[in-house]
């Protein structure tokens, strides 16, 4: 039996990266998907993809900072499959390491408004569905960066340190409607966002040393977003290669 067969799932940011490799792992699981993302084309090759495989999926375009579009996601979502049984809230932007003096406000707001206000946005979009069904897993995408300082500049620090703390509170308050909310805390992972940055970075002070790949994170969140994970609520999950420990 797959894990996660028959399970709606949106997935946010999913046509690229860490998202893509959800997207194609959940459907190879049973899952049926929306592939929400800015870049359609991007997200159309992704849902071919899972198409071609046998899997279901459909392709949404979203900008994650635009209220009525989110609204949108969730009507297609609904149209189409009646029911959301997983939010993978993956969209994310990186700040390029920019220290407090030199974040511009728009820089700061930007972060923000993708890293943080659409995940509150979303959630909040398909919490009354979940509630009604008595079921539903949101996997909130942080980042090891909303654990430690040297991840990120000033506004990503900040932004994945708000997602860790919302997940909490999702968790404190929704989890007696049967509703599962986790936080996944990647470490450095081999995507589009990171692959500049990696050909010169070393990787020694990563125990494992060497970097995550994105199907790595996706194995995790699998489990997540599956039955197996039951008892899994406000955890916020490092999948780092040790880097935190030291
Ligand atoms: N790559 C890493 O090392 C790493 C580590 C920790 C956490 N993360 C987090 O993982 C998530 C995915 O990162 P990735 O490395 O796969 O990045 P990526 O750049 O490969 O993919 C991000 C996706 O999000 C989409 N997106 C960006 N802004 C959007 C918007 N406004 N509306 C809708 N979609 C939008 C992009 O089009 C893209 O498809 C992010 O939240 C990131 O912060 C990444």
């Amino acid at each position: 039996m797959s894990r996660l067969q028959n399970k709606v799932c949106i997935i946010t940011g999913a046509a690229s990266g860490m998202g893509e490799s959800e997207a194609i792992a959940f459907a190879e699981q049973g899952a049926k998907l929306i592939i929400a993302d800015l870049n359609l084309e991007q997200a159309n090759q992704v849902a071919e993809k899972i198409i071609n495989t046998g899997g279901e999926a459909f392709a949404f375009q979203v900008d994650v900072t635009q209220f009525d579009q989110l609204q949108q996601l969730v009507e297609f979502t609904l149209e189409k499959f009646g029911r959301i049984d997983v939010l993978l809230n993956n969209a994310g932007i990186f700040d390029k390491y920019t220290n407090s003096l030199d974040t511009t406000d728009e820089l700061w707001d930007t972060m923000f408004a993708i890293n943080v206000k659409a995940v509150f946005h979303l959630s909040n979009l398909v919490l009354p569905k979940m509630i009604e069904q008595g079921s539903g897993a949101i996997i909130n995408i942080a980042s090891i960066a909303g654990l430690v300082a040297q991840m990120g500049g000033a506004s990503y620090t900040a932004s994945k340190h708000a997602v860790i703390g919302y997940t909490k509170h999702l968790a404190a308050v929704y989890a007696k409607h049967g509703i599962k909310i986790n936080a996944i805390c990647p470490g450095t992972i081999r995507t589009p966002m990171t692959a500049k940055m990696l050909e010169t970075r070393p990787t020694d002070k990563i125990p494992l040393d060497r970097f995550g790949e994105a199907s790595e994170v996706a194995e995790l969140a699998i489990f997540l977003a599956s039955d197996e994970a039951r008892f899994m609520n406000g955890s916020c999950i490092t999948i780092d290669g040790g880097y935190t420990i030291i």
